[in-house]
């Protein structure tokens, strides 16, 4: 369980986020929308203890994170597996280095073990047969795919964190890594694996989310599920969400 109390942040001295609060289960499958610089990637920040808050309360399992110190964070960050936004690779590694990087510099796994990890991760994500390709051999959704091997490598997570996941890839692509994120989050709630996937792209979106914030002018201006999202009378997130009746006109 995460939760945000009261959360405020500014960098200097402009309000990102502005007493903002809400609370999601790790189980759950959650898009969080809103336009560039709304304070979207500070939010997955706030909830590994990368950032600090300056005034509020986020809890992780029940525990205030914004008092704890670094070593404690690590712990808190094993619950998520996170792909950052620009689910960078490391230029001159393979896709195997690159995907055995975090278990190497923070697991004591043999390299038998960490072997044998990198190639049912490669293997759960459709991208064995790339094990010895450099990144610049990769197209961008396999470049997604190792980012997210990567990123499950280390931790065995109860939620995933997906910055931007589909940004910048073209849509057949897009729909495919919306599958991956929908396979790896199989399951009744009680036992599967959620996500929080940050975007922009309300079209992607709805192929995997259940639940929906849309962030702005520092508030979480919506919350709620697909039904309440197409019928929202906010001017701004219809914009957002315009993209979704335009597609169906199409149809
Ligand atoms: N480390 C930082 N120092 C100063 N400003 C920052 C920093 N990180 C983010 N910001 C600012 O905070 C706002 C929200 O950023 P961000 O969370 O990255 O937005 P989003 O992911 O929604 O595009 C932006 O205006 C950004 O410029
Ligand atoms: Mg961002």
């Amino acid at each position: 369980m995460i939760e945000l109390q009261n959360v405020t942040l500014a960098y200097n001295g402009k309000v990102v986020l502005d007493n903002v609060s809400f609370k999601a289960g790790f189980h759950e499958k959650i898009a969080v929308l809103g336009g560039s610089g709304v304070g979207k990637t500070t939010l997955l920040r706030l909830i590994l203890g990368l950032t600090r808050p300056d005034s509020g309360k986020i809890y992780v399992n029940g525990q205030d994170i914004t008092v704890m110190k670094e070593g404690e964070l690590r712990d808190i960050r094993m619950n998520f597996s996170i792909v950052f936004q620009e689910g960078a690779l490391f230029d001159s590694m393979n896709v195997r280095e690159n995907t055995a990087f975090c278990l190497r510099e923070y697991t004591e796994y043999s390299e038998d073990e960490i072997e044998k990890r990198v190639r049912e991760l490669l293997k759960l994500l459709g991208i064995e047969d790339a094990i010895n390709l450099m990144p610049e051999e990769l197209s961008g959704g396999m470049k997604r795919r190792v980012a997210i091997a990567r990123s499950l490598a280390g931790c065995q997570p109860k939620m995933m964190l997906y910055d931007e996941a589909t940004t910048g890839l073209d849509p057949l692509t897009a729909d495919n890594i919306c599958n991956l994120i929908n396979d790896l989050s199989r399951g009744e709630p009680s036992e599967r694996v959620g996500f929080m996937i940050v975007t922009h792209k309300v079209t992607d979106a709805i192929k995997v989310a259940e639940r929906y914030l849309y962030v702005k002018d520092g508030k979480i201006a919506f919350d709620g599920n697909l039904d309440q999202l197409v019928k929202t009378r906010d001017q701004q997130l219809r914009i957002f969400t315009d993209e979704l009746h335009t597609a169906e006109r199409c149809l």
